[in-house]
């Protein structure tokens, strides 16, 4: 990037001495400061000593700062201050930094220091302040900056753009970063991370909705991970700028990365999910088929799809209400007219056996008749702009504000607002737009405020982690309000961490024979993100189906950890039975072999709460040495015992 922009630069300032007067040119005359900023990049130089503070170690070059944190014995977090004041440390990802930890010892070698515990040794170069990380077992280099860390100056906003490069071996591989179209093996390509609304997104597009900065390396047939645990607007580059380095960057925060050991890929992940959290324990229903559509309604529709389902023999255990079934798209109200009777209606549903599903979008109709705004206005639970005027945008009902979730009052009040839903009998929760979507600008600006919980931010910090802070809010709100029952949600955008709260769907898919494939190398990408409880909209959002698509969609959808057929509003109604034969009877047969599988299903979800394992293991998580397996995506295996292809 930095040569591509010195080329740029270059090449005008050619342009103004041989007197071209490009439109570029004229730009850069007219507004030489912000129009091509030079680049002031700064790098750590020399050692200059270290302390130690328990399990901390500070490096200094005598003006920026790095801690080493021994967080157990197989992970290493590394933190740097360019002028030597760290920011303070909070982290929405990771609620508990340090772990146990058997021994570790600081050590000083003519050329560098060592920091190691039983399992790894950290190694700090005197001279150029290179670190690197080493398996004691076999001696392996995991991972070696081939830059020291640098920074630069953000002029405008204040902080830094902060810069990680590592060295990328000739042989090495790379997976994960979570919510990511195209090929599993991420190795030549670059990543942005940038929650996004992204309607029938492609092949290859970037951002998606979620962001995962998290990626797992694989040279000699080892594997070890790198948490970047930056939630601003942050980049990934797996040897495409240069066949050799593996960088990333965020255009603020701390450089602040964790170090996850391996050698396997499973116990990279395994104590990423130490850091970051498992998936609760769903409730088992929440594990079977699920009906929705943008819209089923009214009452009548609704119903006759449930009875229609028990007519024909197929299993299914929710139903879903999308945004139509509230008044005016207002979260937390009905649509009296549609739905007259919500609580008889959720009754008569649970009696045959199907739960009800509704939407809640953060978007609060601006509107003093309705309780949900008079209630955020009055508090003060809204998010403002930095001129104190309030976050104002368009979705489904119009003109909205959006409650700043990253503020912890604002959280527990949001919580509560499920009151009345849970009391009608609803049993799960749909939590969408929440990147957060707004019509025609994409989402908030960047200047808008946030509380994050107390540390104050931007949109530019607290961007990422919108919806995740949502969700989690409907999560602790619901399981306030349903007592002993375990909470069912749904989250479109997330941050790593997020499947402590909630289960996702890869978004607004096309239904193409290109998005059954994709579909599954995401929902596999995901499950080794951290983020298990994972489905497609089984059929594809946008766009028709042909019988067989769809069948073939429920098939991969069986052995998807979420399993949910779902369609936009202007495509056909799109139900198991709505091909005829003989796609009926494959799609029932499917259906019931999910639920004949259901104890193996909730046993490796149980596996995967209490132990970290994934549900989804792709072939290179399975024989990590084989080299032709990370290049392998049309095969997984589902949970430890079945393999499908
Ligand atoms: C966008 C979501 O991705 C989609 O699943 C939903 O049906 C629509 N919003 C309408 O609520």
């Amino acid at each position: 990037m930095e040569e591509e922009n010195n080329r740029a630069e270059k090449q005008i300032i050619a342009d103004i001495v041989s007197g071209q007067t490009s439109e570029e040119v004229i730009q850069h005359l007219n507004n030489p400061v912000t129009d091509l900023k030079p680049i002031v990049k700064q790098y750590l130089t020399k050692v200059k000593g270290v302390k130690k503070e328990g399990n901390k170690f500070y490096f200094s070059d005598g003006s920026a700062r790095v801690e080493v944190r021994v967080v157990s014995d197989e992970i290493i977090r590394v933190r740097l201050a360019p002028h030597g004041v760290f920011l303070t440390d909070f982290s929405y990802a990771v609620e508990v930094v340090d772990q146990k930890v058997t021994t570790f010892r600081l050590e000083e070698y003519d050329d560098y220091y060592s920091i190691s515990t039983n399992t790894i040794t950290c190694k700090v170069n005197k001279e150029d302040f290179l670190v690197s990380f080493i398996d004691n077992l076999t001696g392996i280099v995991m991972s070696q900056d081939s830059q020291p860390m640098h920074w630069e100056e953000n002029v405008e906003f204040g902080g830094f753009y902060v810069f990680g490069t590592k060295k990328c071996l000739p042989e090495e591989n790379f997976f994960g970063l979570g919510d990511k179209s195209g090929n599993m093996n991420l190795r030549g390509r670059k990543f942005q991370n940038w929650n996004t609304d992204a309607y029938s997104f492609g092949w290859d597009q970037d951002p998606l909705y979620r962001t995962i900065p998290f990626y797992i390396g694989i040279h000699q047939a080892a594997s070890y991970g790198i948490f970047f645990d930056n939630t601003f607007r942050s980049y990934f580059d797996f040897g495409k700028e240069n066949h050799d380095k593996t960088s990333f960057w965020a255009d603020g925060g701390e450089l602040q990365y964790y170090y996850i050991h391996g050698p396997h890929m499973m116990d990279v992940l395994k104590r990423y999910q130490t850091l970051t959290g498992t998936h609760q324990l769903p409730p088992k229903w929440a594990l079977g088929f699920h009906q929705c559509r943008w819209s089923y309604y009214p009452e009548n529709k609704v119903r006759e799809i449930a009875e229609n389902f028990r007519a024909n023999q197929i299993p299914c255990d929710a139903i879903y209400l999308d945004i139509d079934y509230m008044d005016g798209y207002r979260c937390f109200t009905w649509n009296k007219k549609y739905f007259p009777d919500p609580k008889k209606m959720i009754k008569d549903l649970l009696n045959i056996g199907m739960k009800t599903v509704v939407m809640i979008d953060p978007g609060i109709k601006v509107d003093d008749n309705y309780w949900v705004f008079k209630e955020g206005k009055e508090n003060n639970y809204f998010c403002r702009r930095s001129d104190d005027y309030f976050m104002e945008g368009h979705v489904w009902p119009g003109r909205c504000q959006f409650p700043d979730f990253t503020n912890p009052t604002v959280r527990e009040w949001w919580g509560g607002l499920y009151k009345e839903l849970v009391e009608l009998g609803v049993a799960g929760v749909w939590n969408d737009m929440n990147e957060p979507a707004v019509f025609g600008t994409g989402t908030f600006p960047n200047d808008v405020r946030h509380d994050y919980d107390g540390y104050r931010g931007s949109h530019r910090k607290a961007h990422n982690v919108y919806g995740m802070q949502m969700v989690r809010s409907t999560y602790d709100g619901l399981k306030k309000l349903m007592r002993n029952k375990r909470p069912f949600t749904i989250t479109r955008a997330g941050y790593s961490g997020m499947q402590r709260y909630a289960c996702v769907w890869t978004g607004d898919n096309v239904a193409t024979w290109e998005h059954l494939k994709l579909g599954n190398i995401q929902c596999q990408r995901m499950s080794i993100s951290g983020v298990p409880f994972c489905g497609t909209d089984i059929g594809g959002f946008s766009g028709e189906p042909d019988g067989e698509l769809f069948t073939r969609w429920i098939q991969l959808g069986t052995f998807s950890p979420f399993m949910r057929a779902h369609s936009a509003g202007d495509t056909a109604e799109r139900e198991p039975w709505s091909f005829g034969e003989p796609f009926t009877a494959i799609n029932r047969k499917f259906i019931e072999l999910r639920y004949r599988l259901m104890p193996y299903i909730y046993s490796v979800f149980w596996e995967h709460y209490k132990h970290g394992f994934p549900i989804l293991r792709p072939l290179a998580m399975l024989e990590q040495e084989n080299i032709s397996n990370h290049f392998r995506q049309d095969e997984f295996t589902f949970g430890d015992k079945i393999l499908v292809c």
